[in-house]
């Protein structure tokens, strides 16, 4: 039996990151309020950008425990952190640089480094955050591409198969260059994966993956204990 899932459709995504911001708030404050720490992963892509621009103005800004709060990244591009790529300089520039989070609480996948190095050191930076056993964050956010991809597991790419690592190096033939993922093992250890997807170009894809026949990287996303929330637009929804 598949584990609970949520599929929540909002007017648009200016409502959708809302309610993402609200959940993101409202987790934060349970997981510091009861062990002192919240984790999360942050998607990239443009998707999430609305949200992060909600987390760091007015109320949430003011509301979500920063100084407790530690962020990751699902995925990262390997270019340096200042390049229009980046995902962590997406959020460093929407979010990161507008909140009071200390800076020893950003944990950001080193996209200038070698690729293989730079798994090398994240798998390392995990074990040595989560002390060594399996990480379990509190929250991992993901996008949905077209093609079904998640995180940067691309259909028919190596990080598919990967079963054992944490972190991988992953060469995408699509698009000519490697990027630095979590892996599918990893994510699904989370207590709450939260899928964000937005705009008509997905809706067929959402439809195709929530139908589970096995043929995307997205439906490899099943939580071994924690809670699998699809939220999206209805523009998204539109063949749901
Ligand atoms: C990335 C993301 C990737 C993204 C999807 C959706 O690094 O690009 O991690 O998995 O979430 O491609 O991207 P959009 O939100 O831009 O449609």
């Amino acid at each position: 039996m598949d584990k609970p899932r949520d599929v929540l459709i909002y007017g648009g995504l200016a409502e959708l990151s809302k309610n993402a911001a609200n959940f993101f708030l409202e987790l934060s404050l349970k997981e510091v309020s009861s062990k002192g720490v919240f984790t999360a992963a942050l998607s990239g892509g443009h998707t999430p950008l609305a949200l992060y621009n909600a987390l760091s103005s007015g109320y949430y800004k003011k509301s979500v425990p920063w100084k407790n709060v530690h962020l990751f990244w699902g995925d990262e591009r390997c270019v340096k952190p200042d390049n229009p790529q980046s995902n962590y300089g997406a959020a460093y520039n929407a979010l990161i640089s507008k909140v009071p989070i200390p800076a020893e609480n950003i944990h950001r996948m080193h996209g200038e480094a070698d690729p293989a190095e730079a798994t090398r050191e994240y798998d390392g930076e995990l074990k040595r955050f989560f002390g060594g056993a399996a990480p379990v964050f509190d929250l991992v956010l993901l996008g949905l591409g077209a093609d079904g991809h998640t995180l940067s597991i691309f259909p028919s790419s190596k990080a598919v198969r990967e079963k054992d690592r944490l972190v991988v190096e992953n060469y995408v033939e699509k698009l000519g260059q490697f990027r630095l993922t979590m892996t599918i093992p990893l994510v699904n250890n989370a207590s709450n994966i939260v899928f964000l997807v937005s705009g008509e170009d997905k809706a067929s894809v959402l439809k195709e993956v929530l139908e589970g026949e096995g043929r995307y990287p997205a439906e490899m996303i099943r939580p071994v204990n924690g809670r699998l929330v699809w939220m999206v637009d209805k523009q998204a929804a539109e063949f749901l």
